[in-house]
């Protein structure tokens, strides 16, 4: 920790909102911040107003750390707020304006939204799903994704999206802990121009023992005799899975539904979704949200920070299996009446324009995407933007890392046309929506800072004692620390499921009534905040959450390691890369097969974003006298730098060994 915060801030740029920006903004007034500040409840209140609610609340907020309720007694669906109640101005407006990889597109409008969910939802209805059961959803970005999330909350079942990318082992993990009825899929999703089979994953993790599953209903997407694919002959579904009476075809089950299907009326406090997440262990945490608070903070912020006007298009370019895609694909966007994009493929299919392209055809008027993307763009160069017409765009996000200044700029630059503003957002899936940002409209931007707390959010840094660094410091001086939060705001998860003692270590444990984030900051003279990663054993990779220990389990998992020791080692487009140190068992000897076979085993166990990109086969690992393993000196060796202090090492030889093999592996 003390080793980032040590850095030191060298940037300085700052742009200012354009006055041709701010006067349009759908806030420009900086007071909003000193009125939310003074009251933070009063503030989300008014924005709760301005969803459809059956029933209002009796009590705005119940507060005893670590358990807060929001709109108590206050009744509401998301569904509703999402889809039916859009109907009175905007029936015929596109809601989802959908592309395939392959190239086919569907355009959504409201009315035909609220028909296809309303048919999803009568659907799982006779399948026997009800308020409070559990639906996994383990489908690529097609709009029957979106369909199925809010059928689940049209009837009060609580989604838990699987990301597609996960392996069969990891979606059985994530269906057994949330105890799902049912799973909805696809035969397979399309990728580069290749197939994933999906259904064949649910089929393994069915195998491996699912007993709470009922029902799969898997969409046909790549196996479609005709279906468009750019050419390639159409794949063909492997139908040695399919079990009768557990599987049923979409096609065969949705389409005749009644387009009719009532709201149930949900409790604010009610489950809306679980999603899983990386911990500092290796079991995936199931967080939990619920529907009146989440669908309020996910609302405001939608607004504000992406400027949201009645004929933006809006992309978000993160896949439904991550919160971003919660919040900013399916629920913010759509409780605004916007019309959201949703694209189904890679950035770079057919061809590195892909993304651009979209933008100039949809003539699109907000991005949202990841710096891993960006600085994939960068690399490949300025002429595939270049040969598109990105003139519709007028506003840019980033989330789910830091994002290096060059990155930002060029950003800005060659994508923003030097015109729109850059948002970055910080947030987690824990606290449901964005909690730092710019104020499009408002706040002088920095590149590589997320600026300042959303109105209404208290962030601030602590040292290792607890002491709130903010509040002790000298006028202008910068403070760097851990990132807490010591106000509860409406999106914040409400516990880890099934397991509240974790819920209380991981986050409430370190500081007394203090949201811990697990991320460091720092604050400048100006109050801005500077994401500087994790503090915990969690990895960023390419903004996906990996932790260390998983991965290491994946890895003593194969017969041939004793022991493993993983880190995440900084990488140019990434941001971190995971390098794995292994000790093998007796009888068994480092080879370029092995390596290659042990990256496939952790892709095999976890899923094709955790396979490594350095295994080194190591005869010892660097450990102190009490036996723990210096993960630090492991990055010092991973990222080529000198060795910190080895001084508590039980032999110091053991990591200039290591340093050896490394850096002749690396070559
Ligand atoms: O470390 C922070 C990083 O991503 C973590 C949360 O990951 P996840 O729950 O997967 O949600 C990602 C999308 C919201 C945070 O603890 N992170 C996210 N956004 C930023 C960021 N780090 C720096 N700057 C950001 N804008």
């Amino acid at each position: 920790m003390s080793e980032t915060i040590q850095t030191l801030l060298t940037e300085e740029r700052s742009f200012e909102p354009s006055a041709e920006f701010a006067t349009q903004a759908n806030v420009n007034d900086p007071e909003i911040y000193n009125q939310a500040l003074a009251d933070p409840v009063a503030f989300w209140e008014g924005w709760a107003k301005k969803l459809d609610w059956m029933k209002p609340w009796d009590r705005a907020l119940e507060w005893k750390a670590p358990n807060v309720k929001w709109f108590l007694g206050g009744k509401l669906n998301a569904c509703f707020n999402c889809v039916d109640r859009n109907l009175q101005t905007r029936a015929d407006k596109v809601a989802i304006l959908w592309e395939g990889e392959p190239g086919d597109v569907r355009k959504i409008t409201y009315r035909q939204l609220k028909d296809e969910v309303s048919r999803t939802a009568n659907a799982l209805k006779s399948l026997g799903v009800g308020k409070g059961d559990r639906v996994c959803i383990y489908m690529p970005m097609v709009p029957e994704l979106a369909f199925t999330m809010l059928a689940c909350a049209r009837i009060g079942a609580a989604h838990s999206v699987v990301f597609g990318g996960f392996s069969a082992e990891s979606l059985f993990d994530r269906i057994n802990d949330a105890q799902a009825k049912v799973v909805v899929t696809t035969d397979g999703g399309w990728r580069r121009g290749g197939v994933v089979p999906l259904k064949k994953a649910v089929d393994d993790a069915i195998v491996m023992g699912c007993p709470t599953v009922e029902s799969v209903i898997v969409l046909e997407r790549t196996g479609v005799p005709g279906a468009l694919t750019n050419g390639l002959p159409t794949p063909g579904y492997d139908r040695s899975g399919w079990t009768e009476g557990r599987d049923h075809w979409w096609h065969d089950l949705v389409p005749h539904q009644s387009p009719d299907c009532p709201c149930e009326e949900m409790d604010s406090e009610d489950l809306l979704f679980i999603l899983y997440t990386s911990g500092s262990t290796g079991k995936p945490k199931g967080i939990v949200h619920t529907t009146g608070g989440y669908l309020t903070g996910v609302y405001a912020t939608f607004q504000w920070v992406f400027d949201h006007k009645e004929d933006d298009i809006f992309w978000c370019t993160a896949d439904c299996g991550w919160v971003t895609g919660h919040s900013y694909v399916v629920y913010g966007p759509l409780a605004n009446g916007a019309t959201v994009v949703m694209y189904e493929g890679a950035p770079d299919t057919p061809d590195k324009d892909r993304f651009w392209r979209l933008i100039e055809r949809h003539k699109i008027t907000i991005l949202y995407t990841a710096p891993t993307a960006i600085r994939a763009f960068m690399k490949w160069g300025d002429e595939f933007p270049d040969r598109c017409d990105l003139s519709s765009l007028r506003l840019l996000g980033s989330v789910g890392e830091p994002i290096n200044p060059e990155a930002w700029i060029w950003y800005l630059q060659k994508i923003g046309g030097g015109r729109c503003p850059v948002v970055d957002t910080w947030w987690q899936t824990e606290t449901g929506h964005m909690l730092i940002t710019p104020l499009p409209g408002l706040t002088a931007t920095k590149p590589g800072s997320a600026t300042r707390p959303f109105p209404g959010i208290r962030a601030t840094v602590f040292n290792d004692m607890g002491e709130d660094l903010l509040a002790s410091r000298k006028p202008g001086e910068t403070v760097g620390g851990y990132l807490v939060l010591t106000h509860p705001w409406p999106g914040m998860t409400r516990g880890i499921w099934g397991d509240p003692k974790r819920f209380a270590d991981v986050y409430w444990s370190r500081f007394a009534d203090t949201y811990f984030t697990g991320d460091g900051a720092k604050v400048d003279g100006d109050g801005y905040f500077w994401l500087l990663g994790r503090v915990d054993d969690v990895m960023l990779v390419a903004g996906h959450n990996i932790s260390t220990m998983e991965v290491e389990s994946a890895l003593v998992d194969h017969p041939a390691v004793a022991e493993a020791a993983v880190i995440g080692k900084t990488h140019e487009l990434k941001g971190q890369a995971i390098s794995a140190f292994v000790l093998l068992r007796a009888g068994y000897s480092g080879s370029d097969g092995l390596v290659d076979e042990l990256k496939a085993h952790v892709a095999k166990k976890i899923g094709a974003i955790a396979r490594p990109d350095d295994v080194i086969i190591s005869a010892e690992l660097p450990k102190t006298r009490s036996g723990k393993i210096m993960r630090r000196l492991l990055r010092d060796v991973a990222e080529g730098r000198a060795l910190g202090d080895t001084t508590t090492l039980a032999d110091p030889a053991v990591v200039n060994a290591l340093k050896d093999k490394y850096e002749s592996a690396e070559g």
